[in-house]
């Protein structure tokens, strides 16, 4: 092909400028299958002249094939362009579709609206500015309107079209209007829009859509296209404090030191002072760098590679703040988190916290309500399922510098990830820090582990007993202690069934409070270890999740993983506490191997089997481990 061919004339570079210069609105669309939503926006398109002669004319043909319309366009047909969506009737994912104006270029996030596609909503949510609610004007206000509400302004979007669709099913009445707008607008009063925009419409009929229809002449407010084309959102990401989260420290040689990333949010120019997180150095910005030379300025999802007047020490995962107004900083906030797993939420468990430019560990400490997101009321809970919403608290691993969602929706927010699976399972959005992370200190103390440890001429570690009940492990473990006490040791035990007596008194036997109660042995171990202990933990511990959580807690040779691996027919048979019979006769429940799952460790340190080896030479052979890694040297 031949480029020099190509002549445009200025009308069309003209054309091709002002398109540049338009501003671009994101907006997201709720509502379900039989609002309307899809022929409303296949109607956009189509008014706004987005569709080529050939889609025009496939749609007609579709029409007469699936349509539902009698002879009219079926403008659903456009966008539910799923066969699966039309054998089903329903729209099932997030889609985002491309329109542009005279005056504006448009982003749609189509969205599902029934119940369980929550978190494809919020996805679709997250980056809008505007969400438009379809209401069937028959039908006024339901719980999905509720629940669509809701989460929209859980994802900080802060302006909202209430389309009430479907007038001409109606005859147009005002007075249906007025009492749905009305009914909207008490229930909403809480949810903290700065405006609500409510428009009669018939999508189908195309009122209201691109002008102000005749059919209701009582309507004062404007149009749906005229009002997306106009609405000024504020807050723009360009408005708030400056934020370049450090992807990679960009050194090709000894003379250049640049930091690179996408810009979060702000504006920065070349001499602006900058603080760095979490360092809090201060420095000023010397340039800005990209692929097609220095700019004057840095704007918001530009990737740009920064460099500063002063040497300071920066790297990945640190974030480059407006030096006025710095992000915060913590390890323990409160966040409102939306679960998008199938397996519950798991408090007490140690997942994986993404942000921008971090991943860190976290567990949830406390799920502070949960929120039903179709009457908005708090309810308490102990776990969050699938679409659940709740208020929970934080506790990281390492400290993030973060802004409130609520101020800033790319610093603000963050998503889980599962450790086994790598799968997202969750998106938080940061409500604020909390207070004890900024008063409680680790206490450095001058008697520490080391001292500790000498005195006792041992190294300390845990030897965590993993396996089902009745493998062994306790059995083992009180020979294993017995043998180093003689031998002049300094033991604990932690048993199971001795601490479920206890400490862990409060906790059963579902998956969640299972993990509770290893998250709180893990760390009674690590205590002990750390006053110099050889401590041993005999407990099902059934899920390599806390297991691996128990080990991260103490340092590197610390932990040893003794896998009692007996199979579950021989601890069945052996059956010193009748559990399993019961649990057969279904007597008990969740019992361990029988209806809840035991997750056998892949990489224990030591592996014994008490149906191939005694208890004692199982002992023998654990002690023999310890002299030989030099745990009792000294
Ligand atoms: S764990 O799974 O949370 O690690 P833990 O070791 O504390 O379990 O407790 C297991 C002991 O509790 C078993 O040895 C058994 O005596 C008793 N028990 C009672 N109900 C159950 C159950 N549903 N599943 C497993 N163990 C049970």
């Amino acid at each position: 092909m031949s480029v020099t061919s190509l002549k445009p004339s200025d009308n069309v570079l003209d054309y091709l400028a002002a398109h540049e210069r338009k501003s671009m609105l994101r907006f997201i669309t709720c509502g379900s299958v039989d609002d309307g939503k899809s022929t409303l926006i296949g109607r956009l398109l189509y008014d706004s002249k987005m569709l080529y002669d050939d889609q025009i004319s496939a749609l007609e043909s579709d029409t007469k094939k699936h349509g539902t319309q009698g002879e009219k366009i079926d403008f659903a047909l456009l966008v539910d362009g799923l066969a699966a969506e039309r054998e089903q009737g329903i729209t099932i994912d997030v889609a985002y579709r491309f329109f542009s104006t005279e005056k504006r270029k448009f982003i749609v996030a189509d969205t599902p609206g029934h119940e369980q596609y929550t978190r494809n909503m919020a996805t679709g949510a997250s980056t809008a500015d505007v969400a438009v609610i379809l209401i069937d004007a028959r039908r006024g206000m339901l719980t999905q309107t509720r629940r669509h509400s809701y989460i929209v302004s859980l994802l900080g979007i802060r302006h909202v079209v209430i389309a009430i669709n479907k007038m001409d099913l109606v005859d147009y009445s005002e007075t249906t209007f007025d009492k749905i707008e009305a009914d909207y607008r008490t229930f909403a009063k809480d949810l903290g829009f700065e405006s609500i925009v409510c428009i009669p419409m018939s999508a189908l009929e195309g009122v209201n859509i691109t002008k102000k229809s005749k059919e209701t002449p009582w309507h004062n407010g404007p149009a749906i296209l005229p009002y997306l084309e106009s609405v000024k959102v504020r807050g723009a990401l360009a408005d708030k404090p400056f934020r370049l989260p450090v992807q990679w420290v960009n050194r090709p040689n000894l003379d250049f030191r640049g930091f690179s990333g996408t810009v979060a949010s702000g504006v920065i120019k070349p001499g602006e002072e900058i603080v760095v997180l979490p360092s809090a150095k201060r420095s000023k910005v010397k340039s800005i760098v990209t692929h097609d030379g220095d700019l004057t300025e840095a704007r918001p999802d530009m990737a740009v590679t920064v460099t500063l007047e002063d040497e300071i020490d920066i790297s990945r995962g640190d974030v480059i703040c407006a030096g006025k107004a710095p992000a915060e900083q913590t390890d323990q906030f409160a966040a409102h988190l939306l679960w998008m797993s199938e397996e519950e939420l798991y408090p007490g468990r140690q997942y994986l916290l993404k942000t921008a430019n971090r991943m860190v560990p976290v567990t949830v400490t406390e799920l502070k309500h949960k929120v039903n997101v179709n009457t908005l009321e708090h309810m308490s809970g102990k776990t969050l399922e699938l679409n659940e919403v709740g208020f929970c608290n934080f506790n990281l691993a390492q400290p993030i510098a973060f802004d409130s969602y609520k101020d800033n929706r790319r610093t603000g927010a963050f998503i889980l990830i599962d450790r086994r699976t790598n799968a997202t399972i969750g998106a938080g959005m940061i409500d604020f820090s909390l207070r004890r992370a900024k008063n409680v200190h680790w206490q450095d103390l001058d008697v520490n582990k080391g001292v500790r440890a000498s005195a006792k001429h041992q190294k300390p570690c845990v030897l965590w007993f993993t396996g089902l009940s009745g493998s062994g492990k306790s059995t083992v473990a009180n020979l294993v202690e017995k043998r180093l006490h003689d031998m002049g040791r300094h033991t604990y035990t932690l048993d199971g069934d001795n601490v479920r007596h206890g400490l862990n008194k409060d906790l059963g036997f579902t998956d969640a409070d299972r993990v509770e109660n290893i998250r709180r042995v893990g760390e009674s171990a690590r205590l002990m270890v750390d006053a110099g202990l050889i401590v041993l933990v005999s407990f099902i511990s059934p899920f390599q999740s806390e297991r691996r959580m128990a080990r991260e807690l103490v340092e590197d040779g610390e932990f040893i993983e003794v896998f009692i691996s007996t199979p579950l027919e021989v601890c069945e048979q052996r059956d010193v506490k009748g559990l399993y019979a019961r649990a057969r006769r279904g007597e008990i429940k969740n019992f361990t191997g029988i209806d809840s799952d035991y997750e056998a460790p892949e990489n224990a340190e030591i592996d014994l089997d008490t149906s191939e080896v005694s208890a004692e030479v199982a002992a023998t052979r654990i002690v023999e481990y310890l002299q030989d890694k030099g745990y009792l040297a000294g």
